[in-house]
């Protein structure tokens, strides 16, 4: 199969690979599988607790060049964004972005669900801003 140019640029040259240090309460961490292949993808945001914006990300994806890339693409868009913008991110921008082809679609809802997954964690553990907990 013929990967976008856009594809092979983020497969080798993806950005934010790797994690954060354990133990900052501001990290959330999204872990997702895709059913249809067995690829995972670990997807963290560092957020600002005053603001609710996302300050940084990082990823770490078993997968294809599609999975990786889609990771390397939305660690660079959630950036600056806040955790409501965060989910607004489509996978059908993603796809679109990276000229995925159908049968790799897929690929790129795993990096929307790894989106969700980081922001619920995140949620799910804090109050103010972006938080649930009151
Ligand atoms: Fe081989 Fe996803 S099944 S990379
Ligand atoms: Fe499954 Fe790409 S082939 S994530």
């Amino acid at each position: 199969m013929a990967y976008s140019e856009k594809v092979i640029d983020h497969y080798e040259n993806p950005r934010n690979v790797g994690g954060f240090a354990a133990g900052d309460d501001t990290v959330a961490t999204g872990m997702v599988g895709a059913p249809a292949c067995g690829d995972v993808m670990k997807l963290q945001i560092k957020v600002d607790p005053s603001t609710g914006v996302i300050e940084d990300a990082r990823f770490k994806t078993y997968g294809c060049g599609s999975a990786i890339a889609s990771s390397s693409l939305v660690t660079e868009w959630v950036k600056g964004k806040t955790l409501e913008q965060a989910l607004a991110i489509k996978n059908t921008a993603i796809a679109e972005e990276l000229a995925l082809p159908p049968v790799k679609i897929h690929c790129s809802i795993l990096a929307e669900d790894a989106i969700k997954a980081a922001v619920a964690d995140y949620r799910q553990r804090h109050a103010g801003p972006g938080g649930l907990i009151e």
